[in-house]
């Protein structure tokens, strides 16, 4: 079954094209019946026919519609097929007869019905005499319309349906009478044998009740764009084609936003099994949007993130209604009489909040002025509007609820008037006010991404994004790795000679750190060394200019033995001891304080001193719960409220307070972040008096899920650069860890057993949490890559693990490699900050080693 719409009708070109394609699945040995809709622009010019009183407009119509169908026969070198002939006169008989024979709707309906039957005689026409026998095919004669309940004439002329169940006797008829056939889409009969319209989408529709008829091997939906998306790509271009869709999960898709298929036309295949797949007319290349039964060989994952503009809410509230028998009956009695569909539903124990969409209902405000009428009978209304449903649709959507948090952070600015889950489990919907819509759209699916809910990690179900596929040129190819091609040959070799080990390539550190200095705003630059204390890594820091952060006196010892005297030192502690502070004033560190109690017991130790204070602005941020280092709940920073009280005691001890300090997390790649930090610090600042510099932390982020943007160097220097023209007087100081090492340390290791369990894989590597904690500790999600197998296609799904004795010695869950063996190198990305300096003894497992290359 292939469809084409109304654009791939409409001129020669396009009808080559499909010439073309059917030809290929021709060659192919598939039987094909192609389902084509009316020209562009033919069904809106029959329904002006419809919609004139007077007949020699209704002719003039006519006549304009034929003239199209003409110009085309005249590109195509056609003669006037028969077929089309006929089709031709009988609209200009109707135009002139008018619906006063036939009774309006039915009229309407035949009128309409034209559109469909003379696209597809041209085509038959024009296939035929490109070599390609096509028999046209009079849907009405297969699709037979269902009387249903509750129907009206209007919906059962207008926006009819069929139940299309395997009819093995039609596709026998068919196949003794050709290889090739072309029908309408759109149309049906009733049992009067009256023509029926299928309603919005029927084209689509008609081609899966085939598909459904004649147990296709598949249906074919060519359009204008590849497919599915994760997003809509007009609002979020970095949204990636969906190449495997189960029909529930697709049908969720195209219900709540998605306008590439008709939510309708996916029921009728599911019990066949008949897949559907979606492609790009204009690419066929590509791999389009396959749509099946549900597989269950791929993770849970969000699988889209739509929205829907112009919901209404309707929200009732009476103190009446907790545990009152037939309180909703009585409300949705009044949703039924006035003709209104409800969509969500929230409740509470004196309030029912409901939507309407306008895609399912006719929001007038009349209609909702009459509703609200009626029902403020039993209860108080009130009608919120215009708001937007925001959905998220995944199979499984509340086993991911806990990766979910940094999206639900999302909406604590925003005013959420509903939240509902689906009871299908296949979606969860925010109703917010409608304006917010178009600028949070982009950064959900960002954050989507990010927090691994949406898992375009797995190359078999996420395609390309649509910038890739479409955009001009603006696509940011991202960065190779030094490891994917330089470098390979070279860590296979380490690989083979001893695992685990970590190694390092310094030119990435050297690169990264010039990035950073190219902040024009930030007068130093430290390096937070507890990321990677390796002495390579820091000389090369030194070298770049780079001062260094450290927190404890390992750190500033580490630091001391391996670069010169000179570069700047920070001793950044957190609940440190007193002589850890007598330390720090042994070297030439700048001492931070960020509680009272050190000034408190140990005044002593900083009489006379300067010390940089760091406070806390009252929130955190970052890619995980567990490194978001301010607000309620972590133990960093002195809280405002006791600044006054930090002031007196300096004073009192003879301490001056030069610099300010605020860290508020890691990893994080909003480029803003830093500018409202450094901006909140200056306006302290200006109470203190005695400060010289302020130091904005680091944090700053690395992106880890395919798709995710990196942080934009140039837009945060011109947003600390706005902040700093506000207050010249301060210097700026940042100290980053992440940013300068992650991606420039992978850890390698060796696969030593498989294991099938239940319906999961386990490739066991030689080590695990011992070497690198992050994924256990913060669910970090790292990039894993066989290294010996970097070419073969990614097969298997594999839960990749360590050999610790924990369950959480996972260092990758559901991860699509190639089948592994015994021996093969496994590399670990972006493990170069936080990997070796967290790693443990534990189990004594051998600690990897640590190779540096130039
Ligand atoms: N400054 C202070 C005061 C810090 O506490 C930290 C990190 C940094 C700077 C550097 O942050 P970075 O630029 O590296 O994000 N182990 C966690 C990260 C913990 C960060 C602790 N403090 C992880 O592996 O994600």
């Amino acid at each position: 079954m292939m469809k084409f719409g109304g654009t791939s009708v409409a001129t020669l070109p396009r009808w080559q094209n499909i010439r073309e394609l059917v030809a290929s699945r021709r060659a192919e040995g598939a039987r094909v019946l192609i389902v084509v809709s009316a020209l562009t622009g033919i069904t809106d010019a029959l329904k002006q026919l419809c919609a004139e009183d007077d007949q020699d407009k209704r002719r003039a119509c006519a006549e304009g519609i034929a003239q199209r169908h003409h110009e085309l026969l005249g590109h195509m070198q056609l003669e006037l097929p028969e077929t089309l002939g006929e089709r031709l006169a009988e609209l200009e008989r109707l135009a002139a007869e008018g619906p006063a024979v036939m009774g309006e709707l039915a009229w309407q309906a035949l009128v309409q019905a034209h559109g469909e039957l003379m696209s597809s005689a041209l085509g038959a026409a024009f296939l035929t005499h490109s070599d390609l026998p096509t028999r046209w095919l009079d849907a009405r004669d297969c699709l037979d319309a269902a009387a249903l309940p509750n129907q009206n004439e209007r919906t059962r002329l207008l926006s009819a349906m069929v139940e299309a169940k395997p009819d093995p006797a039609l596709a026998t008829r068919l196949a003794a009478l050709g290889e090739v056939f072309i029908t309408q889409g759109f149309i049906a009969r009733d049992a009067d044998e009256r023509t029926v319209l299928l309603g919005r989408g029927g084209s689509d529709t008609s081609a899966s009740y085939f598909g459904a008829l004649l147990k296709a091997a598949r249906v074919e939906i060519w359009t204008d764009v590849a497919g599915m998306f994760t997003a809509n790509p007009r609002q979020v271009p970095g949204a990636r084609l969906l190449q495997k869709l189960d029909y529930e999960e697709a049908q969720e898709i195209a219900s709540t936003g998605a306008k590439v298929l008709h939510p309708r036309c996916l029921s009728p295949l599911r019990e066949p099994r008949v897949p559907l797949l979606v492609k790009d007319t204009n690419r066929p290349e590509l791999d389009g949007t396959v749509i099946g039964p549900q597989l269950s060989e791929y993770a849970p994952s969000v699988k889209a993130i739509s929205a829907r503009k112009g919901i209404t809410l309707v929200s009732m509230e009476s103190v009446g209604m907790w545990q009152q028998v037939g309180f909703l009956a009585d409300v949705f009695g009044e949703f039924k009489k006035h003709g209104l569909s409800v969509d969500l539903i929230g409740s509470a124990e004196t309030n029912v909040t409901v939507s309407l969409d306008p895609t399912e209902n006719l929001l007038d405000s009349d209609a909702i002025a009459a509703l609200a009428g009626d029902l403020a009978r039993v209860c108080r209304v009130k009608v919120i509007a215009p708001c937007a449903a925001i959905t998220l649709v995944g199979r499984g959507m509340r086993s991911m609820l806990h990766l979910l948090s940094s999206v639900l952070a999302e909406f604590d600015q925003i005013r959420v008037h509903l939240i509902s889950q689906s009871s299908n489990n296949l979606n969860l919907t925010f109703v917010v006010d409608e304006d917010v819509v178009d600028s949070l759209l982009p950064h959900l699916h960002e954050l989507l991404i990010g927090a691994g809910a949406l898992r375009t990690d797995d190359s078999a179900l996420f395609g390309p994004s649509w910038q890739n596929l479409y955009g001009r040129g603006e696509a940011v190819a991202p960065a190779a790795a030094w490891w994917r091609e330089a470098e390979r040959q070279r860590l296979l070799e380490f690989g083979a000679q001893a695992t685990p080990r970590y190694v390092y390539h310094l030119p990435t550190v050297r690169a990264q750190a010039r990035k950073l200095k190219t902040l024009g705003a930030v007068d130093r630059l430290h390096y937070a060394v507890k990321a990677n204390t390796h002495p390579a890594i820091l000389r090369a820091l030194a070298e770049e200019g780079f001062g260094f952060e450290c927190v404890s006196p390992g750190e500033l010892k580490a630091v001391q033995a391996a670069v010169p005297e000179s570069a700047p030192l920070l001793f950044t502690s957190n609940f440190a001891p007193r002589e850890d502070f007598v330390y720090a004033f042994s070297t030439r560190a700048t001492v931070s304080l960020d509680a009272l109690y050190p000034l408190e017991h140990w005044g002593d130790v900083f009489r006379g001193r300067e010390i940089v204070l760091r406070v806390d602005l009252g929130r955190g941020l970052g890619h995980h719960e567990k490194v978001r280092t301010g607000g309620s709940g972590s133990k960093f920073g002195l809280p405002l409220e006791q600044l006054d009280t930090f002031l007196r005691l300096a004073d009192a001890h003879g301490v001056t307070v030069r610099g300010l300090h605020a860290h508020l997390g890691s990893g994080i790649l909003d480029d803003g972040h830093w500018a409202e930090v450094y901006g909140q610090l200056a306006s302290l600042a200006e109470r203190i008096g005695s400060v010289a510099f302020l130091d904005i932390g680091g944090g700053l982020g690395v992106p880890s899920h395919p798709g995710e943007a990196p942080l934009d160097v140039a837009a945060l220097d011109r947003r600390l650069r706005e902040v700093k023209a506000a207050y010249p007087h301060y210097q700026l100081w940042m100290e980053p860890g992440r940013y300068l090492v992650a991606d420039a340390g992978v850890l390698l290791a060796r696969v030593t057993q498989q294991k099938s369990k239940d319906t999961l894989r386990y490739l066991g590597l030689d080590t695990g949490m011992n070497s690198l904690i992050r994924p256990a500790l913060y669910d970090a999600w790292h990039e894993i890559v066989n290294l010996s197998r970097l070419d073969e296609p990614g097969t298997t799904l594999y839960q990749v693990v360590g050999p610790i004795c924990e369950s959480g010695d996972v260092l990758g869950s559901d991860r699509r490699l190639p089948e592994a063996r015994e021996g093969d190198v496994v590399l670990v990305a972006q493990a170069g900050a936080y990997g070796k300096v967290m790693a443990s003894p534990y189990n004594l497992r051998d600690e990897a080693l640590e190779i540096v290359i130039e």
